[in-house]
């Protein structure tokens, strides 16, 4: 069996962080998205691994290189233009073969892994076998109805009166059978080859294809929102260890991990938290449910629910609240004594102040 990794796609949801990286190597616990789903494919035992990638291939290969820290062999398949999950699955079809796969969207994160999923696919072999996941507004989502055999009897791209809450979350398994399926389908309105209509495709013509509800948690970290919503998530798991250096002065509460190199001085570090290898933090309160990247420096800070990405610095600044700080951004006080803000803030970003 193979599997089939989706991190191409434009991210637009995620600006500004997908205009200078792809979201799939966004760090959720300070470990990009990418590797949680690599992991993931490794412990149900697939070393062949294609990944699709598009404009921001070179970010890609250079994370992941040749996939040999998981035991896995990793093969990049360009997509020019974001063309739709299926047409990902049309310029993997040599790599794919005869073989069954999965198909793991690069950006979905599913906390209890896989194992059952592809236990579920393999013990009878449908055409298609889909992940399904309670929601709470279907009509946002493609959706599957249910047959009174539990399998699937059609799906519906988000509709306007849904007839189930089972929305398809970002993991398929496949045999070959859908190749045809994704040969024959054209481009939805959107412009894109769906992976849903592929699916259809072969419920129309009688082919089976069966479900399994997944009830861990899952998350499409699409938006800013999902990101933090995740990296609280799964800062709650965190298995403490701390490696840096702590001075006298400072308190660390709850479950906290503070990697090799970073120091803390003067600071309460309450956790859930991850301090990235080689940050400093000074005279700041962090936490709970925050990740500081690698290299990061707060002085005079205190921030809670949010995310610092490598390389920023925070100083002078309280009450920061679920935000997210990219990488090597800076955020201070102005340098003037008057009350003046001073912002200088790139495309697509939101800023929020308390008045
Ligand atoms: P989406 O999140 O559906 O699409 P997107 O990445 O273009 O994001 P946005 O809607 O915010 O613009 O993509 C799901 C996953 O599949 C994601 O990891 C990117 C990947 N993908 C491809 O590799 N090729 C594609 O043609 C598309 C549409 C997505």
């Amino acid at each position: 069996m193979k599997a089939l990794v989706l991190s191409g796609g434009s991210g637009l949801r995620l600006r500004p962080f997908s205009h200078s990286m792809p979201k799939q190597l966004l760090p959720i616990a300070n470990k990009p998205v990418i590797d949680h789903v690599l992991e993931n494919i490794r412990d149900i035992g697939i070393t062949d691994i294609g990944v699709v990638v598009g404009g921001q291939a070179p970010e890609i290969i250079t994370a992941l290189g040749d996939g040999s820290r998981w035991g896995t062999r990793l093969t990049y398949l360009h997509q020019k233009k974001p063309l739709g999950l299926a047409h990902c699955l049309l310029q993997a079809r040599e790599f794919l073969g005869d073989d069954d796969f999965v198909v793991y969207l690069g950006d979905n994160m599913l906390l209890d892994g896989i194992s059952d999923l592809a236990s579920d696919f393999s013990a009878d072999r449908p055409a298609a076998h889909v992940v399904l996941h309670k929601v709470s507004d279907p009509t946002t989502f493609g959706v599957a109805e249910l047959g009174p055999d539990g399998e699937v009897s059609r799906l519906v791209e988000k509709p306007s009166y849904p007839r189930s809450n089972l929305a398809l979350i970002g993991v398929y398994f496949f045999t070959p059978a859908i190749h045809e399926a994704v040969r024959a389908i054209g481009p939805s309105p959107r412009g894109e080859l769906e992976i849903t209509d592929a699916v259809q495709w072969l419920l129309d013509r009688g082919i089976r294809v069966t479900a399994t509800e997944y009830t861990g948690y899952w998350k499409d970290v699409g938006r800013v929102e999902d990101v933090l919503e995740c990296n609280r998530r799964v800062l709650d798991g965190l298995s403490p260890a701390v490696a840096g250096e702590v001075d006298d002065m400072s308190v660390i509460r709850g479950p906290v991990v503070i990697e090799p190199g970073a120091r803390i001085t003067r600071s309460v570090i309450e956790g859930p938290v991850i301090v990235g290898a080689s940050a400093v933090l000074t005279d700041s309160h962090v936490g709970p449910h925050v990740s500081i990247g690698r290299g990061c420096i707060l002085r005079d800070a205190r921030l809670d629910g949010s995310m610092a990405l490598d390389g920023a610095v925070i100083t002078g600044v309280r009450g920061l609240h679920h935000s997210l700080i990219g990488r090597s951004a800076r955020v201070g006080p102005s340098g003037g004594v008057t009350q003046q803000h001073r912002l200088v803030v790139g495309d697509h970003c939101q800023v929020e102040v308390a008045v």
